[in-house]
């Protein structure tokens, strides 16, 4: 899960997948474009709406994307369309490119729409935040739990 402080969004995301899969079987974490927050703690705002859905975040730290993650990761999924650009550009080759997913994908798919940064607004903005991202992982999680069921 990346966006770009790594304390609004992707944190969130992170929490919220992680809640509806398997930890056994799904690993899941999150990064930040950026590097203005390595190290820092969830905004406070997104540790309240996590916790508003019986969700602690609170021990997520921030990190920075590395070309490692995409040896890491099976899949990328990214917040908004800078986010997309600013992965795609440290791509390796098109194996990588392919990991890359706009999250909104899962919900309104090739509407290329944006998981809105609500780090200079409102509280209301995290709610709309957490409300997509919730809607994404349930696809997201439904489609990993279909992958792992045996042939
Ligand atoms: P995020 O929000 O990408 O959802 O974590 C932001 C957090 C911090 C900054 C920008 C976006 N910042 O510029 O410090």
């Amino acid at each position: 899960m990346v966006c770009l402080g790594n304390i609004c969004r992707s944190p969130l995301a992170e929490g919220i997948l992680k809640s509806k899969t398997d930890p056994q079987k799904v690993y899941v974490d999150s990064a930040g474009t950026g590097d203005y927050h390595v190290g820092d703690q969830p905004d406070p705002r997104s540790i309240a709406i996590a916790k508003k859905h019986s969700l602690d975040i609170t021990l997520q730290r921030g990190r920075q994307f590395s070309i490692r993650d995409f040896d890491n990761f099976d899949l990328i999924y990214v917040m908004d369309t800078f986010n997309y650009a600013d992965v795609i550009a440290l791509a390796r080759n098109e194996e990588d490119k392919k990991k890359v997913k706009l999250i909104s994908d899962e919900i309104f798919p090739g509407e290329n729409v944006d998981v809105p940064d609500p780090y200079q607004g409102l509280a209301e903005g995290f709610k709309n935040v957490y409300k997509m991202l919730d809607e994404a992982c349930e696809v997201i999680a439904n489609k990993l739990e279909a992958k792992q069921q045996p042939k």
